[in-house]
């Protein structure tokens, strides 16, 4: 990562918005509706900033929405980069970096992911207690940016105990069933054969996808408390009897989105972004 692109693009945003975040919002597959909800918005697209790459994939539209949600100051983004497009994992990491820069102290990263635990349904609201990177890779390798973090960033506590608590709180008084579980992170695209997704359930993993994993890693680094938030959008391969696909991914996602946003915005109500 070249910190002089990085200021750049950082500079161009600051002189464009207003709007100085606290709260960082990624949003997965299928779940950009909660855009819709930012007041005092300010959008800029991917394509307009400096040394941003575009994302390529269907239900992902690629803008960085900046405003107010729960009376908190976000920068929301609409579509992610994934590995499996191609990108390098400092491509696909870049955006975390660039918040941090914006001031941002407490992400809030979703995803849609395959339920491997048996007692989880398609449409399930999964809190990511931890995670497994198994995309055979690591964003931080390279050079450290010790002004960012350390070369050998503690990773015990991944995503914060804490807000881990506040959402399960905000599932509760909102009468939401919400899961807790272990993320695993593969790079995708194909989805897993039934033989992965019994190694996966061995090792300990409670569902599965191909993001989230290196953003966290560069939040953990640069000091950014993470909440996660995962939606089950179907049951992994050899689960069920049926085979997988991205529309089911994107209806059960769309199934759901009441639940997710009532979520969202309950954790941003409570959380302290200092
Ligand atoms: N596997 C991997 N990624 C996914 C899945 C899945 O079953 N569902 C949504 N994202």
């Amino acid at each position: 990562m070249s910190s002089v692109k990085l200021q750049k693009t950082v500079d161009f945003i600051r002189r464009k918005v207003s709007i100085r975040p606290q709260v960082g919002v990624i949003l997965g597959s299928g779940l950009g509706v909660l855009a819709a909800e930012v007041k005092n918005q300010q959008r800029l697209h991917y394509s307009e900033l400096p040394h941003f790459p575009v994302s390529t994939v269907e239900g992902h539209e690629g803008q960085f929405i900046f405003g107010e949600l729960s009376g908190k100051n976000v920068a929301l983004m609409q579509g992610r980069f994934h590995f499996y497009e191609g990108y390098a994992m400092e491509q696909v990491v870049f955006p975390v970096r660039v918040m941090q820069k914006l001031g941002v102290r407490v992400l809030l990263v979703t995803n849609a992911s395959g339920g491997i635990n048996r007692d989880f349904s398609s449409g399930d609201l999964m809190l990511i207690t931890d995670h497994l990177n198994l995309m055979g890779t690591n964003p931080l390798i390279g050079p450290n940016y010790d002004d960012i973090g350390p070369r050998f960033p503690d990773m015990s506590e991944a995503y914060d105990r804490e807000l881990i608590r506040i959402a399960e709180e905000v599932a509760r008084k909102n009468g939401l069933a919400c899961r807790k579980g272990v993320y695993a992170g593969l790079t995708g695209p194909s989805y897993e054969t039934p033989a992965e997704i019994r190694y996966l359930r061995t090792i300990g993993a409670d569902a599965v996808g191909m993001s989230t994993v290196p953003e966290v890693i560069v939040a953990n680094h640069a000091g950014i408390r993470v909440l996660g938030i995962s939606c089950v959008t179907n049951m992994a391969a050899g689960v069920l009897p049926q085979r997988l696909s991205h529309a089911e991914v994107m209806e059960t996602a769309n199934r759901v989105r009441d639940q997710f946003i009532t979520l969202v915005k309950g954790v941003l109500d409570e959380v302290n972004p200092e």
